[in-house]
Protein backbone atom coordinates (compact mmCIF):
# COMPACT_ATOMS: atom_id res chain seq x y z
CA UNK A 1 0.00 0.00 0.00
CA UNK A 2 1.21 3.43 -0.77
CA UNK A 3 1.31 5.56 1.85
CA UNK A 4 0.50 9.44 1.30
CA UNK A 5 1.13 12.21 3.32
CA UNK A 6 0.28 15.72 3.14
CA UNK A 7 2.12 18.86 4.20
CA UNK A 8 -0.46 21.61 3.96
CA UNK A 9 0.47 25.33 4.61
CA UNK A 10 0.48 29.06 3.62
CA UNK A 11 4.01 28.55 2.45
CA UNK A 12 4.10 32.58 2.16
CA UNK A 13 6.97 32.30 1.07
CA UNK A 14 8.58 28.25 1.80
CA UNK A 15 11.79 28.80 3.98
CA UNK A 16 14.70 26.17 4.80
CA UNK A 17 12.51 25.21 7.98
CA UNK A 18 9.73 23.93 4.97
CA UNK A 19 12.01 22.31 2.98
CA UNK A 20 13.86 21.10 5.83
CA UNK A 21 10.25 19.20 6.85
CA UNK A 22 10.03 17.94 3.20
CA UNK A 23 12.72 15.80 3.29
CA UNK A 24 12.12 14.75 6.70
CA UNK A 25 8.53 13.29 5.94
CA UNK A 26 9.90 11.25 3.25
CA UNK A 27 11.40 8.86 5.40
CA UNK A 28 7.67 8.53 6.97
CA UNK A 29 5.60 8.33 3.24
CA UNK A 30 6.17 7.19 0.37
CA UNK A 31 4.75 10.04 -1.18
CA UNK A 32 4.17 13.56 0.11
CA UNK A 33 2.11 16.41 -1.04
CA UNK A 34 3.12 19.51 -0.23
CA UNK A 35 -0.15 21.35 0.26
CA UNK A 36 -0.89 25.40 -0.67
CA UNK A 37 -3.58 26.31 1.15
CA UNK A 38 -5.42 28.95 -1.00
CA UNK A 39 -8.57 30.05 1.43
CA UNK A 40 -6.34 31.44 4.65
CA UNK A 41 -7.69 34.01 6.53
CA UNK A 42 -4.58 36.33 6.09
CA UNK A 43 -3.86 38.40 3.51
CA UNK A 44 -1.10 36.70 1.37
CA UNK A 45 2.19 38.59 0.24
CA UNK A 46 2.39 35.96 -2.85
CA UNK A 47 -0.49 34.45 -5.08
CA UNK A 48 -1.08 30.94 -4.72
CA UNK A 49 0.72 30.27 -8.05
CA UNK A 50 3.85 32.26 -6.63
CA UNK A 51 3.93 29.82 -4.05
CA UNK A 52 3.55 26.88 -5.92
CA UNK A 53 6.46 28.26 -8.07
CA UNK A 54 8.67 29.13 -4.92
CA UNK A 55 8.05 25.52 -3.68
CA UNK A 56 8.94 23.91 -7.29
CA UNK A 57 12.25 25.80 -6.93
CA UNK A 58 13.34 25.17 -3.24
CA UNK A 59 11.96 21.49 -3.08
CA UNK A 60 13.16 20.49 -7.21
CA UNK A 61 12.27 17.61 -9.16
CA UNK A 62 11.88 15.31 -5.90
CA UNK A 63 9.68 12.25 -7.92
CA UNK A 64 8.13 11.36 -4.57
CA UNK A 65 7.07 14.55 -3.70
CA UNK A 66 3.67 16.60 -5.65
CA UNK A 67 2.58 20.47 -4.97
CA UNK A 68 -1.13 21.08 -5.07
CA UNK A 69 -3.23 24.17 -4.00
CA UNK A 70 -6.25 23.43 -2.08
CA UNK A 71 -9.34 24.88 -1.02
CA UNK A 72 -11.65 24.65 2.04
CA UNK A 73 -10.70 21.93 4.66
CA UNK A 74 -7.88 20.12 5.31
CA UNK A 75 -9.29 17.20 5.80
CA UNK A 76 -11.50 17.19 2.75
CA UNK A 77 -8.56 17.40 0.54
CA UNK A 78 -6.27 14.91 2.58
CA UNK A 79 -9.45 12.21 1.83
CA UNK A 80 -9.53 13.35 -1.75
CA UNK A 81 -6.45 12.52 -2.51
CA UNK A 82 -6.49 9.71 -0.74
CA UNK A 83 -3.59 10.69 2.08
CA UNK A 84 -3.77 8.90 5.72
CA UNK A 85 -0.86 11.35 7.03
CA UNK A 86 -0.59 15.15 7.80
CA UNK A 87 2.25 16.36 8.46
CA UNK A 88 2.97 19.70 10.19
CA UNK A 89 6.07 21.03 12.09
CA UNK A 90 6.52 22.03 15.47
CA UNK A 91 9.24 24.71 16.66
CA UNK A 92 8.39 25.61 19.67
CA UNK A 93 5.74 25.28 22.69
CA UNK A 94 4.08 28.29 21.63
CA UNK A 95 3.37 26.29 18.40
CA UNK A 96 1.42 23.33 20.32
CA UNK A 97 -1.75 24.67 21.56
CA UNK A 98 -2.84 25.83 17.89
CA UNK A 99 -1.83 22.42 16.05
CA UNK A 100 -2.93 20.31 19.08
CA UNK A 101 -6.42 21.97 18.35
CA UNK A 102 -5.99 21.64 14.47
CA UNK A 103 -5.06 18.01 14.52
CA UNK A 104 -7.84 17.31 17.01
CA UNK A 105 -10.07 18.79 14.90
CA UNK A 106 -9.08 17.44 11.43
CA UNK A 107 -9.15 13.48 13.42
CA UNK A 108 -12.83 14.55 14.10
CA UNK A 109 -13.85 15.43 10.22
CA UNK A 110 -11.67 12.55 9.23
CA UNK A 111 -10.74 9.96 11.96
CA UNK A 112 -8.68 7.64 10.03
CA UNK A 113 -6.36 10.87 9.35
CA UNK A 114 -3.63 10.99 11.70
CA UNK A 115 -1.19 14.28 12.23
CA UNK A 116 2.51 13.86 12.48
CA UNK A 117 4.16 16.50 14.09
CA UNK A 118 8.34 16.92 12.89
CA UNK A 119 11.14 18.99 14.51
CA UNK A 120 12.85 20.70 12.08
CA UNK A 121 16.95 21.04 12.38
CA UNK A 122 18.01 22.92 15.54
CA UNK A 123 19.36 25.86 13.62
CA UNK A 124 16.09 26.69 11.50
CA UNK A 125 13.51 26.46 14.83
CA UNK A 126 13.15 30.05 15.30
CA UNK A 127 12.11 30.38 11.26
CA UNK A 128 8.76 31.50 10.35
CA UNK A 129 7.47 32.64 7.19
CA UNK A 130 5.82 35.68 8.88
CA UNK A 131 9.96 36.51 10.57
CA UNK A 132 10.97 36.61 7.01
CA UNK A 133 8.26 38.39 4.99
CA UNK A 134 9.40 41.07 7.82
CA UNK A 135 13.34 41.10 7.85
CA UNK A 136 12.75 41.51 3.65
CA UNK A 137 10.58 43.87 3.87
CA UNK A 138 12.82 45.82 6.11
CA UNK A 139 16.06 45.59 3.62
CA UNK A 140 17.56 42.94 5.81
CA UNK A 141 19.33 39.60 4.14
CA UNK A 142 17.14 36.57 4.09
CA UNK A 143 19.40 34.66 1.50
CA UNK A 144 20.67 32.41 4.83
CA UNK A 145 16.95 31.78 5.35
CA UNK A 146 15.20 30.74 2.01
CA UNK A 147 16.17 29.16 -1.54
CA UNK A 148 17.89 31.80 -3.71
CA UNK A 149 14.87 32.02 -5.83
CA UNK A 150 12.80 32.73 -2.79
CA UNK A 151 15.32 35.42 -1.79
CA UNK A 152 14.51 37.13 -5.23
CA UNK A 153 11.05 37.05 -5.25
CA UNK A 154 10.97 38.80 -1.97
CA UNK A 155 13.75 41.54 -3.29
CA UNK A 156 11.45 42.14 -6.45
CA UNK A 157 8.21 42.48 -4.23
CA UNK A 158 9.68 44.77 -1.43
CA UNK A 159 12.35 46.70 -3.79
CA UNK A 160 11.63 46.35 -7.45
O1 LIG B 1 1.24 27.52 7.45
P1 LIG B 1 -0.01 27.72 8.24
O2 LIG B 1 -0.62 29.06 7.90
O3 LIG B 1 0.19 27.54 9.72
O4 LIG B 1 -1.06 26.59 7.76
C1 LIG B 1 -2.34 26.52 8.31
C2 LIG B 1 -3.23 25.59 7.45
C3 LIG B 1 -3.31 26.10 6.04
C4 LIG B 1 -2.66 24.18 7.46
C5 LIG B 1 -4.65 25.60 8.11
O5 LIG B 1 -5.10 26.90 8.24
C6 LIG B 1 -5.65 24.79 7.29
O6 LIG B 1 -5.64 23.58 7.32
N1 LIG B 1 -6.51 25.49 6.54
C7 LIG B 1 -7.51 24.86 5.68
C8 LIG B 1 -8.91 25.04 6.26
C9 LIG B 1 -9.17 24.02 7.35
O7 LIG B 1 -9.18 22.82 7.13
N2 LIG B 1 -9.38 24.54 8.57
C10 LIG B 1 -9.63 23.73 9.74
C11 LIG B 1 -8.33 23.23 10.33
S1 LIG B 1 -8.67 22.27 11.72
Amino acid sequence: MTRIAVYPGSFDPPTRGHEDLVRRSLGLADRLIVAVAVNVVKQPLFSVQERLDMLRAAIGDEKRVSLQSFDGLLAEFAKRVGATIIVRGLRAVSDFEYEFQMALMNRQLHPSLETVFLVPAVDLTYLSSSLVREVAKFGGDVRPLVHPAVADALARRFHS
